[in-house]
């Protein structure tokens, strides 16, 4: 009888790990390389970009997948799979802003385009506030 417990507690704490690594622990594997175009990728942020004109921009746009944070956390992450990426990351933050504000501009499944979604100096803007979560 002792040992159907002991059977049954290792069980159970067997499934409880499967099920703690597979959700909280396990990392969404990354999209395929998304490379800017050079023309792109040299384009300068102008002057007038604010970080602080981005940040609202991104709570309504971008959070919901990229996290308050940007962690790549939101809400509908979860449900999307591959990774959202680290905007804190040495990774991310080591591209140009004409990288990022091209990314942001075009998307990839399953991120949205922006192109239509935001004026440029509105998606300059989110560029601006990116750069603060570093
Ligand atoms: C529906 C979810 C979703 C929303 C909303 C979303 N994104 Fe994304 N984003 C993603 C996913 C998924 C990727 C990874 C795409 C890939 O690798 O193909 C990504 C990638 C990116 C990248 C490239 C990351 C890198 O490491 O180079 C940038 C930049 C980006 N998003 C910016 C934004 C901005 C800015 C907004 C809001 C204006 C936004 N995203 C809204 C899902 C989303």
């Amino acid at each position: 009888m002792k040992n159907l417990k002991k059977i049954f507690a290792g069980l159970f704490l067997l499934t409880a790990c499967m099920f703690i690594s597979q959700s909280a622990f396990a990392q969404k594997p990354d999209g395929k390389p998304w490379p800017a175009p050079a023309s792109a990728a040299s384009k300068k942020m102008p002057a007038s970009a604010k970080a602080a004109d981005g940040k609202d921009l991104y709570a309504q746009h971008c959070k919901s997948c990229h996290g308050a944070k940007g962690k790549g956390d939101g809400s509908k992450a979860e449900k999307i799979d591959i990774s959202c990426n680290d905007f804190s990351s040495a990774k991310f933050q080591g591209q140009t802003d004409g990288e990022i504000f091209w990314k942001t501009t075009e998307g990839r499944k399953p991120m949205p385009s922006y192109k239509e979604k935001m004026s440029d100096a509105e998606r300059w803007a989110v560029v601006a506030y990116l750069r603060t979560l570093k």
